[in-house]
């Protein structure tokens, strides 16, 4: 173990936690979107494929792995092979990025918290959301001005962020997990049934569960499934590698990585009813077809649901403050493994003590989410999380597989894990981790290359698209330099890890 890196208390705190990280903002409008873009009900069999093939056996190889190796995520991939320890800094680093933004749209959820009494949103939500709160400017090379607004919000998502993982594993993460996590269930279970006892909500429900079956022969809505299912599972981060290094010595790995994965979809299940009804509210008050109220991701938490809010016949104010405080919640509690995931490798590659490194990370992390506040925010946003996203964490998957199930060995790790958990897994599992994960997520990094190089991304001036490139080769390059440097602490590569 590194240093004072600390334990969880409790089986049930790890699993708050690793929930936590899952349910963020992407299980609550992510999910409903992606969802309905790709054939609404049949979407969910690619979903539950995703799930049962990618999904549990990835969380399955991640958390196996953290718990056998007992350090952060570059420490359990140096431990392993000091080859393969860029892996586990090239993971944190894409955690680290997606980190600067989205902590922005947290920000932008306590804005919204606050707009929320009175709905200073007015009777044009879309006008208000992309001129007078993002101050949206003609395109990305025009920056605009910092908005002070969200500034001040940006800086208390950091400021919470700082102070929860200040405290530690246990009384910061796992203490923090066990507030957020019940209060949101019963927050967005509130929002859901509001939304679907709400006059019309079966227009909107049965959109989302009448499954449209030409689109299973659609390869792209299979990919939305697997990126959806990654994405929220937070895979390929770093993050449950980390998560499961805290966990006591012989616990049980496959149970809780079946729960995490479970109780991760049937959240965004649950959520998915609720925005449906209140789209399906909507349509029925406006008079238009569901297909005109349903807008794209980000729109979908910030100006669909202000529009219902103004709609909605009571309860208003109570409404969109549950709505956008649960939002909140969600976030925090991603955003807070993410940042753990960076802080712990700092903590055991140059043996920081906790307080400095939170400080370094929630510092840098602030300063770089500085250009989302800024009338050009969204912009950048967009491209940099697509050139992050799109290939970042499905190659780290591809190459976790190759270490861990291949280097280390898949039956290696499934005869370490199996007696300690409370139910094992088959040599079935061997070869999922093995081939198909492989397989299929090699498939999904070409298919998006290709589409990539075929059709630059967004439309944005061929400067950003290079940006953007750039962006994405640095951080392996980031990743390798820093996996090639000295540990401080050599004791603790050799350390014994049984
Ligand atoms: N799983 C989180 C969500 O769905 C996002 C996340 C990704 C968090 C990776 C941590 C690591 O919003």
């Amino acid at each position: 173990m590194g240093k004072n890196k600390g334990e969880f208390g409790s089986r049930f705190g790890f699993i708050m936690a690793a929930i936590g990280s899952a349910v963020g903002l992407g299980n609550i409008w992510r999910f409903s979107y992606v969802a309905y873009e790709n054939g609404g009900g049949a979407f969910l069999i690619p979903y539950f494929v995703a799930l049962l093939v990618i999904g549990i056996p990835l969380l399955i190889l991640e958390i196996g792995f953290g718990l056998r190796q007992r350090g952060s995520a570059a420490l359990s991939y140096a431990r392993l092979n000091r080859k393969w320890e860029w892996l586990g800094w090239w993971a944190p680093i894409v955690s680290f990025v997606l980190m600067t933004y989205y902590t922005v749209i947290i920000g932008w959820t306590l804005n919204y918290v606050v707009y929320s009494f009175g709905q200073s949103w007015g009777s044009d939500p879309d006008a208000f959301f992309y001129g007078k709160h993002l101050g949206l400017t003609s395109g990305i090379w025009d920056i605009g001005n910092i908005q002070l607004g969200v500034l001040i919000a940006v800086f208390l998502v950091w400021a919470i962020n700082f102070i929860i993982i200040y405290k530690g594993v246990q009384s910061g993460v796992e203490k923090a997990s066990k507030i957020f996590m019940p209060l949101l269930f019963v927050l967005m279970a509130l929002v859901t049934l509001r939304g679907i006892t709400l006059p019309g909500a079966m227009i909107g429900v049965n959109k989302f569960l009448t499954p449209d079956f030409s689109k299973l022969a659609d390869a792209r809505v299979w990919l939305a499934a697997f990126g959806q299912i990654f994405f929220s599972l937070s895979l390929g981060f770093g993050v449950m590698i980390t998560y499961a290094s805290y966990l006591p010595k012989k616990s049980d790995v496959v149970n809780n990585a079946f729960i995490t994965g479970l109780g991760n979809s049937a959240f965004s299940f649950m959520v998915g009813l609720g925005v449906f009804g209140v789209l399906g509210y909507m349509a029925h008050s406006t008079g238009l077809p569901i297909e005109n109220v349903v807008t794209q991701s980000i729109g979908l938490a910030f100006v669909a649901f202000p529009q219902a809010i103004n709609l909605m016949p009571g309860f208003n104010t109570l409404f969109s403050l549950i709505f956008f405080g649960a939002l909140a919640i969600a976030g925090l509690s991603s955003s807070i493994s993410l940042v753990e995931a960076v802080v712990s490798n700092m903590m055991d590659k140059f043996n920081m003590e906790r307080n400095k490194a939170v400080f370094v990370v929630c510092g840098i992390g602030f300063l770089g989410s500085l250009i989302f506040t800024t009338g050009a925010g969204l912009y950048f946003l967009d491209l940099i999380d697509h050139f992050n996203m799109q290939f970042g964490a499905a190659l780290v998957g591809i190459l976790e597989c190759a270490a861990i199930a291949w280097v280390f060995k898949a039956s290696k790790l499934r005869q370490w894990m199996n007696p300690i958990s409370d139910f094992g897994v088959g040599r079935w599992w061997d070869s999922i981790v093995r081939y198909v994960i492989p397989f299929l997520l090699g498939y999904s990094v070409l298919s998006s290359a290709i589409t990539e190089l075929a059709e630059p991304y967004g439309g944005y001036p061929l400067s950003a698209q290079i940006m953007g490139w750039l962006i994405a080769v640095m951080l392996i390059l980031i990743g390798k330099a820093i996996g090639s440097m000295n540990w401080s602490d050599q004791q603790l590569l050799c350390q014994e890890v049984e």
